[in-house]
């Protein structure tokens, strides 16, 4: 298939454009690169040996988005491109309603125009708000706690609809947990053109000497050491969900958790990340961040079924792969 791949040269947009041109399909990346790097495409083209077509346009001018559309024969829409970090929304909420919701709106009316019935959408657990834990796919969304989480409930809402109103339309939404690590080559991974704002990307900041300590945000949770625990799932493992997600998808909403069902502690993360790298990692304990939960993970029993997908790497490979991306990346 020939697939539009919105913020492709990001995260997790990146492998996941790796992971569609290993499993055959052609691609067209649509970035403006407020938080990735166009060197990212070359580094997948080296990779795989294959072409991406790239347009460096910004996903919320429907009149440059209509002109790709007019322009290219698409199978498929994988929209990842959006602005990411949680605090940031909270201080700029009209800008990221403004660059996720609009951006949304911008595709699915595309997809009406041309008649393309294929779109998987980026969504988040941030969606599931203080719901219990393990979130399930049927939980009601009613306690999303930020702007960026609205963004990614009025998101679902709309594409919804869509499928609603036009029995045709497939669309996959798509609940990341916590994407972390990188390809094994170690060309691409996390990359965020700004001060990161996920444990992860501070964990190998720190390690490698650009920042002098971790914070870490609070060791009194009610969890099993006190810090924080989240599901933290390859992002390797994260872009073959998206393939799977593309090949098992059904008229109407598909709603699944990509995630590994298994929860993490920030001390546990840490820990694992010096002993499989053989490195420091010095940390000071903080206030809580607010708006953070203590326990963050999926069920995953939807998505295995259905997606005959399961996350295979886990933590070791993630603190191996995110550090050897570290070690290698230069700004
Ligand atoms: P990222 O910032 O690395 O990638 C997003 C890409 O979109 C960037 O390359 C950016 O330049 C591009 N972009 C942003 N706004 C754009 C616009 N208006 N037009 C064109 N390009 C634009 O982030 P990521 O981690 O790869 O996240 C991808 C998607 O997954 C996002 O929608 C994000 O909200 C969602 N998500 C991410 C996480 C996470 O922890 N990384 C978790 C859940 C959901
Ligand atoms: C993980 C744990 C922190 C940084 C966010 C979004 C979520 C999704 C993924 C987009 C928590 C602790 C963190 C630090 C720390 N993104 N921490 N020191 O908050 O689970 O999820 O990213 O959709 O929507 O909310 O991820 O990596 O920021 O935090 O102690 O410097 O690490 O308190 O327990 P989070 P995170």
């Amino acid at each position: 298939m020939q697939i539009l791949v919105t913020g492709g040269a990001g995260y997790i947009g990146s492998h996941t454009c790796f992971a569609l041109l290993e499993a055959g399909h052609r691609v067209i990346v649509l970035d403006n690169l407020c938080n990735s790097k166009v060197s990212t495409l070359d580094k997948i083209k080296l990779l795989t040996n294959k072409e991406i077509i790239f347009y460096p346009l910004d996903v919320t001018n429907e009149s440059s988005v209509d002109s790709i559309f007019l322009n290219h024969r698409i199978d498929a829409v994988f929209h990842f491109a959006g602005l990411k970090s949680v605090s940031e929304s909270v201080k700029k909420p009209l800008e990221y309603y403004y660059n996720n919701v609009v951006s949304t709106l911008i595709l699915a009316k595309a997809c009406q125009k041309y008649n393309i019935n294929k779109f998987i959408f980026s969504s988040s657990a941030t969606v599931y708000g203080r719901n219990k834990v393990p979130f399930l796919e049927d939980s009601e969304l009613m306690s999303a706690t930020t702007p960026y989480g609205e963004t990614k409930v009025i998101s679902e809402r709309i594409l919804t609809d869509v499928a609603k109103a036009n029995s045709e339309f497939s669309v996959s939404l798509l609940r990341y947990f916590n994407p972390v690590g990188a390809h094994k080559s170690g060309l691409i991974g996390e990359a965020p053109n700004n001060i990161p704002n996920n444990l992860m990307p501070y964990i190998t900041q720190v390690a490698k000497g650009k920042m002098r300590k971790l914070k870490i945000f609070g060791d009194d949770y009610p969890t099993v050491d006190g810090s924080g625990v989240r599901d933290y799932i390859h992002v390797v493992d994260l872009a073959l969900g998206h393939v799977a997600a593309l090949n098992n998808l059904l008229p109407g909403v598909n709603v699944y958790n990509l995630g590994t069902g298994k929860g993490t502690s920030v001390f546990q993360l840490v820990k694992a990340f010096e002993e499989v790298n053989n490195v420091h990692v010095p940390y000071e304990i903080t206030n809580r961040r607010s708006g953070d939960i203590a326990e963050c993970y999926a069920d995953v029993s939807k998505a295995e079924k259905e997606l005959k997908w399961k996350a295979k790497l886990g933590i070791i490979d993630i603190c191996r792969d995110a550090w050897r991306f570290e070690k290698k990346y230069e700004v």
